[in-house]
């Protein structure tokens, strides 16, 4: 006799073309969190996503107002308390799509080219949503499980996740639960299922610097007046020595450091220097003397410019000293370190290195500290058994250098862990044009989660 395991993944087989097509639909809602001007489109990928669950089972599927963006929340068998429940979490919000211009197809018209499905959010993580609620209504399709499923999809990860850990705080009854899975991190590589135990902490800034009281005549005031662009470059120069490493004071004093076991762990993962270099596509790589990249991602934390703007920077040329000058700029954590220490030590560098000349202002964006979880939890060995049915490969753990701030903040609000994995990989291009979903991974990736899902009521 066939079991509910094999008719729920037979079923996932016979509808891969409609499962398909489900993300197709939900990539093209632009749902950039960051725009103001696409606040429609984030209720609209809410509306959505509750209609979609109710179509596919769920009893209860509701809208969530919050200060920022909505958060959507559902359950499968809200009126049977006594069940163990799951608890799936996802974002619904993308990055901006910037810079159009490098798009081969339209990111919010989603294109399937050979393997791949193009659009904004197809990888990150609209594929991981549409992987899970595949899944989840393959399972539904056979007999009933004693499982009550809760999904939480937000629409701010993107932008540091502002109001969610207050919402999880004013809804903790509503969202109780015994495992949480998080499929917004990722696998190696797509013959190599993964399973993260760590993710980098963040901590964003902001600096704006003020210098004449208005763009003047270069040749008329430069070389008497100093020039904010230029103090930008000077102070973000200075932010790491020759070897590397962050010149913010303290910040490496409460880095947790690699113990000699986990680096043996990390030489193990088939991520070479060569792989970092091919994929970034750069001919040499840079970083923290006495690391592999993939430790320096993994484990080491960092300092990145994520952008700058000053002066002229339009067609042809123009001879301006600009009165103002922008950075971006983020810092990727560690165990044990502290954003708000962090804060602090960048406003005392700042203060050490920024000339009177210029007057200056930071603003703190999103941030949260790094995270550990425990790789030997019930979840993580059933997500683990999972992926080597499917892949017939046992997956390898790993630490990531992305951050998903509310994984800490569920951890300690609802006091779960989560098992963090993921269908999308390095190549799908996330945050950048060209970002893709790897198909036959999506489909591996679903027929994952239906494992996992009897797994855990098997075990
Ligand atoms: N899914 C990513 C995080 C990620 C990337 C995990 C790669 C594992 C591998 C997530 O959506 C993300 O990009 N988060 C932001 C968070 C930030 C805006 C607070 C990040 O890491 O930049
Ligand atoms: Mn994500």
């Amino acid at each position: 006799m066939t079991s509910n395991r094999e008719k729920a993944i037979q079923f996932a087989r016979e509808n891969k073309v409609r499962f398909e097509e489900n993300l197709i639909e939900l990539v093209k809602i632009p749902s950039v969190s960051t725009d103001p001007e696409q606040k429609w489109a984030m209720q609209q990928t809410a509306e959505h996503l509750v209609r979609h669950l109710l179509a596919i089972g769920f009893k209860q599927a509701e809208i969530y107002p919050t200060e920022g963006h909505p958060v959507v929340v559902a359950q499968t068998k809200p009126d049977e308390k006594k069940l163990p429940v799951l608890l799936v979490y996802g974002h619904y919000d993308v990055q901006p799509p910037d810079p159009l211009d490098l798009w081969k197809s339209k990111p919010f018209e989603p294109t399937r080219r050979g393997d791949r499905l193009y659009g904004r959010g197809a990888s990150d993580m609209k594929g991981q949503i549409c992987a899970s609620l595949a899944a989840i209504e393959s399972v539904f399709s056979q007999n009933e499980i004693p499982l009550n499923i809760k999904v939480i999809f937000e629409g701010e990860e993107e932008i540091g996740s502002p109001n969610l850990a207050k919402f999880i705080e004013t809804h903790k009854e509503l969202l109780s639960c015994t495992y949480i899975f998080n499929p917004d991190a990722g696998l190696i590589s797509a013959d190599l299922p993964a399973i993260t135990y760590g993710l980098r902490g963040l901590a964003y800034f902001e600096l704006r610097l003020y210098g004449p009281s208005h763009d003047l005549h270069s040749g008329g005031f430069g070389g008497a007046v100093h020039n904010p662009a230029q103090v930008l470059c000077d102070v973000i120069s200075k932010m790491h020595d020759s070897k590397g490493r962050v010149t913010l004071p303290g910040f490496y004093d409460k880095v947790r450091p690699l113990s000699d076991e986990e680096r043996k762990e990390f030489s193990r993962l088939p991520v070479t220097d060569d792989y970092y270099k091919q994929t970034a596509g750069v001919s040499e790589l840079w970083g923290e003397e006495g690391y592999t990249a993939v430790e320096r991602i993994g484990a080491r934390p960092t300092l990145e410019v994520n952008g700058l703007l000053s002066g002229f920077t339009g067609n042809g040329s123009k001879t301006v000293l600009p009165a103002y000058a922008m950075a971006k700029i983020s810092t990727r954590l560690v165990p044990d370190q502290d954003p708000d220490d962090v804060y602090a030590q960048f406003i005392e560098f700042l203060k050490d290195n920024l000339p009177p000349t210029v007057r200056w202002e930071v603003t703190k964006m999103s941030g949260g500290p790094a995270l550990l979880t425990n790789p030997h939890i019930l979840e993580a060995k059933a997500m683990s058994r999972a992926m080597e049915t499917v892949w017939g490969v046992t997956p390898v753990f790993k630490r990531e250098g992305g951050s998903i701030p509310v994984a800490a903040d569920m951890h300690e609000i609802l006091g779960v862990e989560s098992v963090l994995t993921g269908f999308g990989m390095p190549e799908d291009a996330i945050h950048s044009p060209n970002e893709s979903q790897h198909l036959p991974t999506f489909h591996r990736g679903i027929e994952s989660i239906i494992h996992f899902i009897y797994n855990l009521i098997e075990m």
